[in-house]
């Protein structure tokens, strides 16, 4: 399975969002064997919905709160998500880690609501340059996955987002990308040893239509999770074809 999402992030109004949707939807059909996906802010959640499910698309939510509900100024919980007509949700993203202080232990609990909602949760993953540098890249993304021993099984997309590859158009190396997705797949292999979870590995950071073909063609790289490309028609289009 071919896994393309794209990541808004804090992007895009409402006349934005539904003229990009209906661009996007006239310039590819849907295919068995990908799934395409929106992640659009949560005031754009039901509108981006409503245009793109009935075509076979998933739509994440960016974060979602471990409470079901409740006095958490600021917060979107799992239910929310899944009533503004969410399949899934982003979880961890480096953003969220390193400006709103999001921890481990908050994902496990994260994880564990996603599912209970039923919603798919996109755990994202990445060593900063600093960790790179010092040699702890493999450490970093073992640690960031060991919350899967207390979460258990589950329905489950990874992407792997080196930190210093995001929003700066330095994409990994070939050889980086190749390393961490097989170390990430043996680590998923030692988690859900003895369940049949197929869970698809996404690489995230400055993917364009000019480097998706060599990333599609790495051992474990199922898909793309996009930034900055994502919010153009055209180039997120092209992405999808590009993974049939
Ligand atoms: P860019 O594609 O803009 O580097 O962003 C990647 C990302 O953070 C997707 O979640």
């Amino acid at each position: 399975m071919r896994c393309v999402v794209a990541n808004w992030k804090m992007n895009l109004n409402s006349d934005e969002a539904r003229a990009f949707c209906e661009d996007l939807l006239g310039r590819f059909t849907p295919k068995s064997g990908t799934e395409v996906g929106i992640a659009p802010p949560y005031t754009l959640l039901r509108l981006v919905s409503d245009l793109v499910r009935p075509k076979g698309l998933k739509v994440f939510g960016q974060n979602g709160h471990a409470e079901a509900k409740g006095a958490f100024t600021g917060e979107i919980s799992m239910p929310q998500l899944l009533d503004a007509g969410c399949s899934g949700v982003i979880l961890g993203h480096s953003e969220r880690r390193q400006f709103f202080g999001e921890t481990d232990a908050a994902l496990a609990k994260k994880i564990k609501a996603a599912w209970q909602w039923n919603l798919l949760p996109l755990l994202c993953i990445g060593e900063t340059l600093a960790q790179r540098d010092a040699g702890q890249t493999l450490e970093v993304l073992r640690q960031q996955l060991f919350i899967l021993s207390e979460t258990g099984p589950g329905p489950l997309w990874v992407a792997y987002e080196p930190v210093w590859a995001i929003g700066t158009g330095r994409r990994a190396e070939a050889a980086q990308v190749r390393e961490a997705h097989a170390f990430i797949r043996s680590e998923l292999n030692r988690h859900l040893a003895g369940t049949d979870h197929q869970v698809p590995i996404l690489y995230g950071g400055s993917v364009t239509p000019e480097s998706f073909p060599e990333l599609l063609g790495i051992p474990e790289v199922a898909g793309g999770l996009v930034g900055g490309a994502s919010l153009d028609p055209r180039k997120f289009a092209e992405l999808v074809k590009q993974a049939y």
